[in-house]
């Protein structure tokens, strides 16, 4: 049962409420000032309070102040006998969640009611799924013990109260989105957004609106103002994913906002403000990108206040049988499944693998290998291993879809005809799959 406490002076409104609230199913509670107001509140902790803006004793925006301060999320919604937009505002900008103006509209009343508690609900999930992603990024989900990723943590810890730009650089697969989700999860702010966009996966023009938003009619498919991701990152982190692959033009840009921390939407010219912390990571040698004219120098030094870098798989092995026990149950965790024991001689297959694509290949390979696994050990001949160490391509230069269907082809000849297994290795869905079957004919 709900709880829903009146606060007003009037007798007539606090009776017809309580008949009202009564009648729907709440558990009614009364006041008819703000003291006893706060009393009862703090007596039952109701789920809504209905606060009258003018009373007697403690005002009603006073009242809504005090029980803000004991429960921030507590749902109040005001009412006021007259339209008074400055108090109205007031009481929003304190936390208040709605306004109605007597007389008392109870269609309207019970909207307000039922909306506030589906948005209560609503917040109340967002909040658990952040925590969730807090647990997900503690430092302790970032494995090595090895003295390069020893220097790694240590960066990381010195950086997680601060807002100082970082660049973290590293091959492709060693971790560097994972390590920019632990310093925003780990910081004071990680409650704030953290904002990822990949500067290399879209066109420059699209790129520029994405980072700064657009106002309407800016261009042909500017249909509607959007923000920008410096705008919605808010007081969290914004995450320049490949930023090497940034056109120099963008990357004046992105120079002028990091520095005067000020910028315009696309066709806009309302200057906007960001307080952004700036994470980029880049798997390309800048140095060399600023020697060859490709990237600019003073962009450089702004993004790397602090430089983390991460290092290779094959420079850490030792990390390897610690990164196998977790990855294990990571992959176990996510395809309940219950594959652990790893076989001496697997084992050091693995740690003496060069691994190309560092965590990620490694990660991929054990995925493979326990999908694949009978029983609950990781086996030799379900490890993509060889594939790595020769080129996974034909000879011959032949067309996409030759391709495509040749390793469909090869996929489920390993899954033994599993479509299932098959789609699951592939990141495609069944439908998917049935599809380039029948496209490709390999069902005949
Ligand atoms: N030290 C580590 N401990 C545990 N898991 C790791 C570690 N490093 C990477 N991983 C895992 O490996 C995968 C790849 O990591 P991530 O996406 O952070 O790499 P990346 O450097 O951003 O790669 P890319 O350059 O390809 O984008 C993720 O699933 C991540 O959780
Ligand atoms: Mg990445």
């Amino acid at each position: 049962m709900k709880s829903i406490l009146i606060i007003d002076d009037d007798p007539l409104i606090r009776k017809t409420l309580s008949t009202h609230f009564s009648k729907d199913g709440f558990e009614v509670f009364m006041a008819e000032n703000g003291r006893e107001g706060l009393e009862k509140y703090e007596e039952n902790f109701p789920d809504m309070v209905i606060l009258d803006i003018r009373l007697p004793d403690i005002d009603g925006l006073e009242s809504l102040k005090r029980i803000k301060a004991k429960n921030r999320k507590a749902l109040v919604i005001i009412i006021t006998a007259y339209d008074d937009m400055k108090t109205t505002v007031e009481a929003i900008k304190s936390g208040a969640f709605e306004y109605l103006v007597k007389p008392l509209d109870f269609v309207e009343m019970d909207m307000a009611i039922e909306k506030a508690f589906q948005v209560s609900k609503l917040e109340e999930k967002l909040s658990y799924m952040v925590e969730e992603k807090q647990k997900e990024y503690t430092i302790d989900n970032i494995i090595g013990r090895s003295p390069a990723m020893r220097d790694v943590f240590k960066l990381i810890g010195s950086v997680v109260n601060n807002r100082a730009n970082i660049l973290i650089q590293g091959d492709s697969g060693t971790g560097k989105e994972l390590c920019a989700k632990a310093i925003h999860y780990n910081s004071p702010w990680w409650d704030e957004p953290f904002i990822v966009i990949n500067c290399s996966a879209i066109s420059d023009t699209l790129l520029e609106s994405e980072l700064f938003g657009h106002v309407k009619g800016a261009f042909t498919d500017a249909i509607c103002e959007t923000k920008g991701k410096f705008e919605i990152a808010g007081n969290g982190t914004l995450f320049l994913d490949e930023i090497g692959d940034v056109s120099t033009n963008l990357q004046s840009k992105m120079l002028r906002v990091i520095e005067s921390r000020d910028f315009m939407k696309v066709g806009g010219e309302k200057v906007l403000k960001t307080e952004a912390r700036i994470i980029a990571a880049t798997n390309q040698n800048l140095k060399k990108r600023i020697e060859d004219g490709l990237f600019r120098e003073d962009l450089y030094w702004r993004l790397k206040v602090v430089e983390v870098k991460l290092p290779p798989l094959r420079e850490r092995k030792e990390d390897i049988p610690a990164l196998i026990v977790y990855l294990l149950e990571k992959i176990n965790r996510e395809l309940r499944k219950n594959v652990r024991k790893v076989p001496a001689h697997v084992l050091k297959k693995l740690v003496s693998f060069s691994w190309k694509g560092n965590v990620r290949e490694l990660e991929n390979a054990l995925t493979h290998a326990v999908i694949l696994a009978k029983g609950d050990i990781v086996q030799e001949e379900n490890l993509p291993l060889d594939a790595g160490e020769k080129s996974p391509f034909p000879q011959k230069l032949v067309p996409l879809k030759e391709v495509e269907k040749n390793y469909i082809h090869h996929v489920l000849h390993s899954t033994k005809g599993s479509k299932t297994q098959a789609s699951q290795i592939l990141g495609i869905s069944r439908p998917t799959l049935d599809k380039k079957i029948r496209d490709y004919t390999l069902d005949k």
